[in-house]
């Protein structure tokens, strides 16, 4: 009988674990197979102010460890999002995470106030999209422009907590981290997708019409541990664990390296149950172990 609530920058879930943006659309599709109750926390589709068609295909090109995608931020606008997506995931009892990419520190601005207002648990800025040239993967690689959003988000969000999504396309992670933190920043999310590119051998051109793409699954896995391991060690803020996890080890170790929650995304296209079955094995290892709480896996990995 392990405690498995957590509780992310004032936000506390059922238990530690979010399905991650991009994964889970709005939820309508998963619906059918469970209740979204059973969830911690959904995060949806990211949205940017207006409507937008994404990029052109092929955009996903699946590979033996993982996918590689170049969506491009297809989505109905922040607006359509507010009107028609927001009330279908109210029905649940579930934290709904709204997760929005702007053009400019202005559009992350009026986005924030237009989901607060319309009462999202939390916001997830995601200055770390590889797939769009204007702003996304700008903001998240320096950290001046990074901080400068995550003012903006804090100055139009309310009381809503802002998160914000980091790359893992940098040399220091940890440095983007600090700059976001000082910028007043109530959690950290990551890793988003990592840059790479498949070729067909044959037609000698790459898989992707964008050439290359972000990389999730299985293959990202300890590059998303290390990752949330050492911004752990460098903020007070706590992070939301994500990169190929798709069971309940994968959930552990991302917690004993710092998170205090952990999204589940890729593994969800294969298996709607994984982010159940990630639940239940977290809690089945915490168990093993004599833990009262899951959340005592937090920053729990021993030094050499
Ligand atoms: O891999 C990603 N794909 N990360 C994002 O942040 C956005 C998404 C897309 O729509 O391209």
């Amino acid at each position: 009988n392990v405690d498995l609530s957590v509780t992310l920058a004032g936000m506390t879930m059922k238990n530690p674990v979010v399905v991650a943006s991009g994964t889970f659309g709005f939820g309508r599709e998963y619906g059918e197979f469970y209740d979204l109750s059973e969830l911690g926390g959904i995060c949806a589709k990211g949205l940017t102010l207006h409507r937008r068609e994404g990029n052109p295909g092929p955009r996903i090109a699946e590979t033996p460890m993982g996918i590689l995608n170049s969506v491009g931020l297809q989505n109905p606008g922040v607006d359509a999002f507010i009107a028609t997506e927001l009330p279908f995931l109210r029905q649940y009892d579930v934290k709904v995470i709204a997760n929005i990419s702007g053009n400019s520190p202005e559009e992350y601005g009026v986005m924030c106030e237009k989901l607060a207002e319309a009462g999202v648990d939390m916001i997830e800025v995601n200055i770390s999209c590889p797939n769009v040239k204007a702003g996304g993967l700008a903001y998240g690689t320096r950290p001046e422009l990074a901080a400068e959003v995550t003012e903006v988000a804090k100055a139009h969000a309310g009381q809503v907590p802002v998160m914000v999504k980091l790359s893992p396309n940098v040399t220091d992670i940890t440095e983007i981290a600090r700059a976001v933190e000082g910028a007043g920043a109530d959690a950290l999310s990551l890793i988003n997708t990592l840059r790479g590119m498949r070729i067909d051998v044959n037609t000698r051109r790459p898989i992707l019409k964008m050439n290359t793409g972000g990389m999730s699954g299985p293959a990202v896995l300890p590059v998303a541990v290390r990752m949330v391991w050492e911004v752990s060690n460098a903020v007070k803020i706590p992070v939301l664990g994500m990169g190929g996890v798709s069971k309940g080890e994968d959930a552990a170790q991302m917690m004993l390296a710092g998170a205090t929650a952990v999204a589940v995304g890729t593994a969800c296209f294969a298996d709607p149950y994984a982010p159940l079955k990630v639940r239940d094995g977290l809690a089945e290892i915490a168990a093993r172990q004599g833990l009262s709480a899951v959340s005592e896996l937090t920053g729990g990995v021993k030094p050499w």
